[in-house]
């Protein structure tokens, strides 16, 4: 009998047949997240389990799977495995980085233009019939050329955002622990305090990965020192902000807009963001195209496939589970 994988949801073919070709596969066949009780019961015989971020993939799960040798997450935050627990267990656990940057880092830019023009506010006009020709006055948004874009988070995804804000003739600013040098990252950019930051950008831009020390990093507070001319966007995860504060902020006129592709609760958003025509609303597609999807998935059986055999694993999050391995 071959060993027995887990795959949580289904994912684009390449990823499958990779797997398939030495494993068995346990695919959850519904287009939708597996509870957390059914990831329980039936990752019980597998050595590996392939994963979503809308899977929680905890001590639980673990302890439930005697044999289990490695966590695949498919997506490159992994805030929905629980790392220290991996860890302590001797289970490696990876993510798909690099392969998503370009989308994402696209993305967070299309919600800056959405939120500055005014497009999908303008597209609900057309259609709902009321538009009765071209005003001066109709719709006017805000510049993006010669604006600041401030960036929290310079690491992959945030200097391709910046790479393509410069490239549109913004000023880039950003806030990192350790500033990156200049040469290294290709384009004009100004580190900066997070409070500095938010005072001064016309767009912030949010690329931190979900953590205790992340977790509404951005609230009521952060929000009320940014210019009220100013949008902030956010692909990364919703937790980052707090979006009570953001709905407050933007029903008040504290910041002009908000561009979201990640939420505290997803799939729920708040009913006070659903009403504002100031927030433009994405169901979390930042890595959504079919190329990068398909990276994905190669990425995430790849990384698989070196746990099970115990070959260098090529995205490892946790290199300290070697110390807790069980000898062989
Ligand atoms: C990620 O990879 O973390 C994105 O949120 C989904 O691709």
């Amino acid at each position: 009998m071959r060993p027995k994988i887990l795959v949580t949801r289904i994912i684009p073919q390449i990823g499958l047949q990779i797997l398939g070709e030495k494993y068995d596969l346990i695919i959850n066949e519904r287009d939708l997240p597996m509870t957390a009780d059914e990831i329980t019961a039936r990752a019980a015989d597998v050595v590996g389990i392939l994963c979503l971020l809308t899977d929680r993939i905890d001590s639980t799960v673990m302890e439930a799977s005697p044999g289990l040798v490695g966590i695949a997450n498919y997506a490159v935050g992994y805030d929905n495995i629980d790392i220290a627990a991996a860890t302590a267990r001797g289970i490696p656990v990876s993510n798909t980085p690099g392969v998503l940057t370009d989308a994402t880092a696209e993305l967070a830019i299309a919600l800056m233009f959405a939120c500055a023009r005014r497009v999908p506010e303008a597209e609900r006009f057309v259609r709902s019939g009321a538009w009765r020709g071209w005003g001066p006055m109709q719709f006017l948004g805000a510049d993006i050329t010669g604006a600041t874009l401030g960036i929290i988070g310079m690491g992959k995804i945030g200097q391709a955002v910046g790479r393509r804000g410069h490239g549109l003739g913004m000023r880039i600013v950003y806030h990192e622990e350790a500033p990156l040098a200049e040469a290294a990252l290709g384009f004009e950019a100004h580190p900066l305090t997070l409070p500095e930051l938010l005072s001064v950008s016309d767009f912030v831009s949010l690329h931190i990965p979900l953590t205790e020390k992340t977790r509404h990093l951005i609230g009521a507070r952060e929000l009320s020192s940014m210019k009220p001319t100013a949008f902030i966007i956010n692909t990364s995860r919703g937790p980052v902000m707090d979006e009570a504060a953001l709905a407050d902020a933007l029903a008040n006129g504290v910041v002009a807009g908000a561009g979201l592709d990640v939420y505290e609760q997803e799939p729920a958003i708040g009913p006070e963001l659903l009403r504002l025509d100031n927030c433009v609303l994405l169901p979390h597609i930042g890595s959504a195209t079919i190329s990068t999807r398909d990276r994905m998935a190669r990425t995430a059986a790849e990384n698989l496939t070196a746990m099970i055999q115990r070959t260098e694993i090529p995205n490892l999050v946790n290199p300290d589970y070697v110390n807790h391995r069980p000898k062989e």
